[in-house]
């Protein structure tokens, strides 16, 4: 039985008063309820946003996770649509998270982390060595099964963008709680997809380190 299978089986939702993110998880992770009040003030927020590639080692509190995926992409009307446009609402962007303790799928619709693949996949996504050292790297997988009606320049087009914008949801997070974070597209794609296990219809778009910096 895979680790996968063996999760689902065991239908443990682990408590959402988990205090951070850095154990290793062997069951879906339930987030807590998002807090969608609070935050600095957008044009401060905008001063702020910035790459940064160097960062502490340190888990990230849950509520603090919970807070970025619902920014990120979260669902944020009650038709099902989210924070972050995408094109026609086709939504083809699933966030993947690469945590210590192993490889999640963001469901948006349950605010909760699905395990994927057991083990720390942190610096296999990215070709930098500090992708290895962010709390969290989000990998932005675009599911073509979901724009198959679109030729496939524009499936491209519209997936890079989608994962464009969600990306940026998480720098003005990211800026406005002061954690330090960068989009990277430079990511072995090929090497990832495989130890991610994608079908052949999905492709990696984009990777995103987020954890504290180095300095602060
Ligand atoms: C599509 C895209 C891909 C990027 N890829 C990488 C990358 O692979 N590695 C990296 O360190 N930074 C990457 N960056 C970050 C840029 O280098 C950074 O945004 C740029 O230098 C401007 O700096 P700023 O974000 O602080 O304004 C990428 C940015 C974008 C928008």
């Amino acid at each position: 039985m895979t680790w996968r299978a063996a999760c689902f089986a065991r239908a443990v939702v682990v408590a959402c008063s988990l205090p951070a993110v850095a154990g290793a998880q062997t069951a879906p992770i339930q987030l807590p309820t998002p807090d969608r009040t609070g935050g600095r003030p957008l044009m401060q927020v905008l001063q702020d946003r910035r790459s940064q590639r160097e960062f502490r080692r340190e888990p990230l509190p849950m509520p603090m996770l919970s807070n970025l995926l619902w920014a990120a992409f979260g669902i944020n009307r009650s038709d099902g649509r989210r924070t972050a446009p995408s094109a026609s609402n086709r939504q083809e962007i699933d966030i993947y998270v690469a945590m210590p303790g192993g490889l999640y799928l963001y469901d948006a619709r349950a605010h909760r982390l699905q395990p994927i693949v057991p083990g720390d996949l942190r610096a296999a996504t990215g070709t930098q060595a500090f992708a290895g050292d962010a709390a969290i790297d989000l990998v932005y997988v675009a599911d073509f099964g979901k724009i198959s009606g679109a030729s496939a320049d524009d499936r491209l087009l519209y997936a890079g963008a989608d994962a464009g914008v969600i990306a940026e949801n998480v720098y003005l997070f990211c800026a406005s709680e002061r954690l330090a974070t960068v989009v990277r597209a430079s990511v072995d794609r090929t090497a990832l997809a495989r130890r991610i296990g994608l079908r052949t219809d999905q492709r990696i778009i984009l990777a995103q380190s987020v954890g504290y910096p180095a300095s602060r």
